[in-house]
């Protein structure tokens, strides 16, 4: 049997740097996060995905790498690193960590080696033009903060690639000097414990530019991602690529292969089209986008997620639709809106903190066919602070406590990485663990418990899905299968209570098992099997034979 421990797994994003400060100098660090192993597992995870932590002028949270075989001084060293996966293992935890390889830092050593001498091995690490070639169509990344792909550099007398910022040189991925250095680097992170790497930016890594220096052609330079599969397989057999892929189902299903390339992609899709049902209370887009979804490898998987650590994106929906979520959830457009395309608030403040909604929402993000992915303190419902500039404003210290600074360090506030929260609603002091652990009702207690429930039903995670008939535009219903054992998961996004009349066709003659309430088992003695739902209510079922 395929023991695939990705299907099942509950993913759980940080960023060290505002995770827990152990020393005292406001920036987390790897000692505090070990320290807070135990409340991760005691939520539930069983998958830490750590964003950048090495050595970076952190210009763009980190997804500028000057040093690919170390961690940031700031955060600790490489012991502490090894000390944390070593004690994340002991507690059945595995790490996911980020492989930004699209682009360097311009400050890294090989971008100033390649500068100062063309005839330096590293010149072909980067991608030059004597001419500025035209700017990509639409290949700005950052709209309003980048202005151009190309930059020129008067020490190396040419203009250099970067589909991102300026200060983010991309890599020649033709140049095999540049994998086998990929490769190298995969490798020494894997010999330090982790399980695998979310692949940033991974349409834009095997792009092929117009530069005057590319080393081969391929026909497709998919290949190049089967070249780094194969290597993490041989290396070692159970690690996994994540990759960052948002583009239209169709373009999808590439990254996935046949089984020998990316075996996990973010379902951005999914995730645009999730928001836009929540914010209609229709189950129609939802539904309408798993649909066009491609069929996936036995070895694939969707990595679902609410929000991540930048814009909630919703590029791949039509600017009518775009305007009604903006209308709906980022009012003033001035201040919550970025790149033209998204929104740079967390997800509780956009739905001004309703509970019902919260767990809807994550209830959906738990049973969607595919993994979740949970970024820290979407558990607690954290906010957001937009006085921060660029994607910042959701990237606040975790709250712990009500102690000073949310208990995330010790330092003067005026010395923390970024703010806490400390004002209205939303801040530490009545908005954190500590707080939520006491109240049987929150968030935080609410989400270990359904995570738990998660974890029981690995039919959410392996099973064939389909979408089941309500005979009611609000509500989602589906219904997972997987060695003989089914789960149902029913959602009703509207804010009225609704009765709806499940098609259940192949579970006729069996039970229903609640799985929240405390309900008797409910007989399906008809194919259409009547159900009630409260407003924003969900029900989970396991199906009895
Ligand atoms: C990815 C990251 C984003 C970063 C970009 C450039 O999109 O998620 O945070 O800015 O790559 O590395
Ligand atoms: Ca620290």
């Amino acid at each position: 049997m395929l023991d695939l421990w990705y299907k099942n797994a509950v993913i759980y994003c940080i960023d060290v740097e505002t995770y827990m400060d152990a020393n005292g100098d406001g920036i987390g660090d790897f000692i505090g996060l070990t320290q807070k192993l135990d409340y991760l597992a005691g939520l539930g995870v069983t998958c830490i995905w750590l964003m950048p932590f090495y050595p970076s002028p952190n210009k763009d949270n980190g997804y500028d790498v000057m040093d690919y075989y170390n961690v940031d001084s700031r955060l600790g060293t490489l012991g502490d690193f090894v000390e944390f996966t070593v004690q994340a293992r002991e507690r059945g935890m595995r790490i996911l960590v980020d492989l930004v390889v699209n682009h360097t830092s311009s400050q890294h050593p090989w971008f100033q080696a390649a500068c100062k001498n063309k005839n330096s091995k590293y010149w072909n690490y980067y991608l030059w033009s004597k001419q500025k070639p035209k700017d990509i169509k639409e290949g700005i990344v950052f709209p309003g903060f980048q202005k151009t792909t190309w930059t020129y550099h008067p020490e190396a007398e040419a203009y250099y690639a970067h589909r991102f910022y300026d200060h983010q040189a991309d890599l020649n991925i033709t140049n095999p000097e540049v994998r086998a250095e990929i490769q190298k680097i995969m490798g020494f992170w894997l010999a330090l414990g982790v399980s695998g790497f979310r692949i940033d930016a991974a349409p834009f890594l095997i792009e092929l530019q117009q530069a005057d220096n590319i080393c081969e052609m391929v026909d497709d330079p998919i290949v190049y991602i089967e070249e780094f599969r194969k290597f993490l397989s041989w290396r070692q057999g159970n690690a996994i690529l994540l990759a960052e892929v948002n583009e239209l189902p169709e373009e999808q299903s590439r990254y996935f292969g046949n089984g020998n390339r990316m075996q996990m992609l973010f379902n951005f899709w999914a995730n645009q089209h999730l928001i836009l049902a929540l914010v209609q209370e229709k189950a129609a887009p939802l539904i309408e986008a798993l649909a066009r979804l491609p069929e996936i490898p036995e070895v694939g998987q969707w990595a679902n997620f609410i929000r991540n650590h930048d814009e909630l994106t919703l590029d791949k929906l039509s600017e009518a639709q775009q305007e009604e979520i903006a209308a709906a959830l980022a009012p003033d457009q001035e201040k919550m809106w970025i790149f033209d395309r998204g929104i740079r608030r967390r997800f509780a403040p956009m739905i001004n903190g309703d509970p019902r909604r919260l767990k809807l929402t994550y209830s959906l993000l738990l049973t969607l066919p595919g993994t979740p992915v949970i970024n820290y303190g979407e558990e607690l419902g954290m906010g957001d602070d937009l006085s921060l500039p660029e994607r910042h404003p959701a990237r606040t210290p975790m709250q712990w406590s009500s102690e000073p600074n949310g208990g995330f360090s010790t330092a003067p506030s005026d010395k923390l990485v970024l703010p806490v929260i400390d004002e209205g609603e939303y801040g530490y002091k009545h908005l954190n663990v500590s707080v939520q652990r006491r109240d049987p009702e929150s968030l935080l207690n609410w989400m270990e418990r359904a995570i738990r429930m998660r974890k029981e039903c690995p039919a959410f995670g392996w099973g064939k899905w389909q979408i089941l008939e309500t005979g009611h535009e609000s509500v989602f219903a589906h219904r997972c299968e997987w060695n003989g054992e089914v789960a149902i998961a029913i959602h009703n996004l509207s804010s009225e209570p609704s009765h709806i009349s499940l098609t259940l066709t192949d579970d006729k003659g069996s039970y229903l098992v609640d799985l929240f309430e405390d309900q008797p088992d409910e007989e399906v003695l008809k194919i259409s099997q009547d159900i009630q739902l409260a407003a924003y209510g969900y029900r989970w079922f396991r199906v009895r034979r």
